[in-house]
């Protein structure tokens, strides 16, 4: 099938790019004319494992392209996907703008029949009013908007394309169904067929669902500390229960990310719009933003004085296999420790140069664990880089003056530190030093 991507930035991409390796003829475009440079010279604007080796595949065997031309990008397609972002506002609700706008700028060029699906995440009844859009601005080329909301993580969502969980598709007749659906027919899994609103819930609900997991397992933790449980060892006994489940149980310093807590905050504001709460998701939100003192309060009780204490922050991401800094729970922990005048330096495999662009020399920048604990006082494990887990222990191990280590991920082991060394996790009663 012929496809457009509209927005080359995280979903739209990985979507476009894995369509056409799986044989769709793909053109992705997007309004900024330097990405589309960048994209086609065979650059991805942002580091996804396997993605541009992908990507270079398929503009080579020329079913892939990349244009900012709008005749060039929809007027010979069968269907649009909208990619573009929905950003939060001041009170959460998502920002439409640019998903009416792409709809009615593809829409004028797009022929007979053809269809448009939404991917980015919207609130329910979106899809519904873009298909009354199209109705108005264009009644005679019968065009249909269909939900076909996606469930890549980043970091692995090249393997999330090829092997998902489910693909959900929201539209209001089988035929629409079943066209899209044949887009995916290379790709085995459960389809879950349902109306638009449905699609559009579905999202927000798993994103939702998601990020209460991972609040009530902090929650937990803090208690755990208390009565001298490991929390670790709760959720792996909890997680055993089939329908619990194990995953995203992982206590540590909060989820962070451009989803869940841009999604959380779109529901709530949804459902305010009913007069209905999410009081869940609510207390959810409320747990995450809180969270973070867990770390800050470890920071104060190990440093004698933090004005010109030195720190090593190991992790910028906001989690790891991305450079993605957005509501990274680091940038926080940053915030605090510059405000309270602490000398910071910081380590991350792939997130620092984004990390420079939005504090430029108020950090010190190392290029290996080894460079950026050296002389510190404390050392914040803030994302479970492999890199990190595997050079951090050899590194403290070595240093003559041991700094206190704080892991917000839980992702260090003691057994390989030596004994005098002081490591504090999240949900575990504090240990001897
Ligand atoms: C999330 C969803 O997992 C995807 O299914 C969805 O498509 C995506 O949002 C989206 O809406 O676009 P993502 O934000 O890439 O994906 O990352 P996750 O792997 O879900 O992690 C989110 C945050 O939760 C990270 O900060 C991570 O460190 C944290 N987390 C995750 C925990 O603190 N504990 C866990 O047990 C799991």
């Amino acid at each position: 099938m012929k496809v457009t991507v509209i927005g080359s930035g995280y979903v739209g991409l990985v979507t476009g790019v894995c369509l056409s390796d799986i044989g769709h003829e793909v053109k992705i475009f997007d309004i900024n004319q330097h990405k589309i440079k960048m994209l086609e010279s065979g650059q991805v604007p942002f580091y996804e494992p396997g993605l541009e080796k992908i990507l270079k595949r398929n503009v080579k065997k020329n079913n892939l392209f990349f244009t900012s031309q709008e005749r060039f990008a929809f007027a010979d397609t069968d269907i649009v996907f909208i990619a573009v972002g929905t950003p939060p506002g001041l009170d959460g609700e998502a920002d439409l703008t640019y998903v009416f706008r792409a709809v009615q700028n593809a829409s004028s060029y797009m022929k007979e029949n053809s269809i448009i699906i939404v991917k980015s995440t919207v609130p329910a009844g979106t899809t519904e009013k873009l298909n009354s859009l199209c109705k108005k601005l264009v009644p005679n080329k019968n065009l249909t908007v269909a939900s076909n909301p996606e469930f890549l993580r980043e970091g692995s969502a090249v393997k999330d394309f090829y092997k998902p969980d489910r693909i959900v598709i929201g539209a209001n007749n089988d035929v629409i169904h079943e066209k899209i659906k044949s887009l995916y027919a290379l790709i085995e899994t459960e389809y879950c067929l349902t109306t638009p609103e449905s699609a559009e819930m579905i999202k927000y609900a798993s994103n939702a669902l998601l990020a209460v997991k991972i609040s009530f397992i902090n929650e937990v933790a803090l208690l755990c500390e208390e009565v001298g449980a490991d929390v670790e060892e709760v959720a792996l006994g909890v997680g055993k229960d089939k329908r619990i489940g194990s995953s995203f149980l992982r206590a540590g310093i909060g989820y962070g990310g451009s989803c869940f807590p841009k999604d959380t905050e779109a529901l709530i504001y949804l459902a305010s719009q009913y007069n209905k709460e999410m009081k869940i998701v609510q207390a959810a939100k409320e747990v995450n933003d809180r969270q973070i003192n867990w770390m800050l309060d470890h920071i104060n009780q190990s440093a004698t004085q933090i004005e010109h204490a030195k720190i090593a922050v190991l992790g910028l991401a906001f989690k790891p296999e991305t450079d993605d800094i957005r509501e990274s729970p680091a940038l926080r922990v940053i915030d605090y420790l510059l405000q309270r005048k602490a000398e910071v330096q910081v380590f991350d495999p792939k997130a620092m140069p984004n990390t420079k662009n939005q504090y430029g020399t108020t950090l010190s920048y190392h290029e290996t664990v080894e460079a950026a604990v050296e002389n510190t006082d404390i050392v914040l494990v803030l994302t479970e880089w492999e890199v990190i887990i595997k050079h951090l222990p050899a590194a403290i191990n070595s240093m003559i003056s041991k700094p206190v280590i704080i892991d917000g991920r839980n992702c260090l082991e003691r057994i390989k530190l030596n004994s005098d060394i002081r490591l504090v996790q999240v949900g575990k009663a504090s240990e001897e030093t």
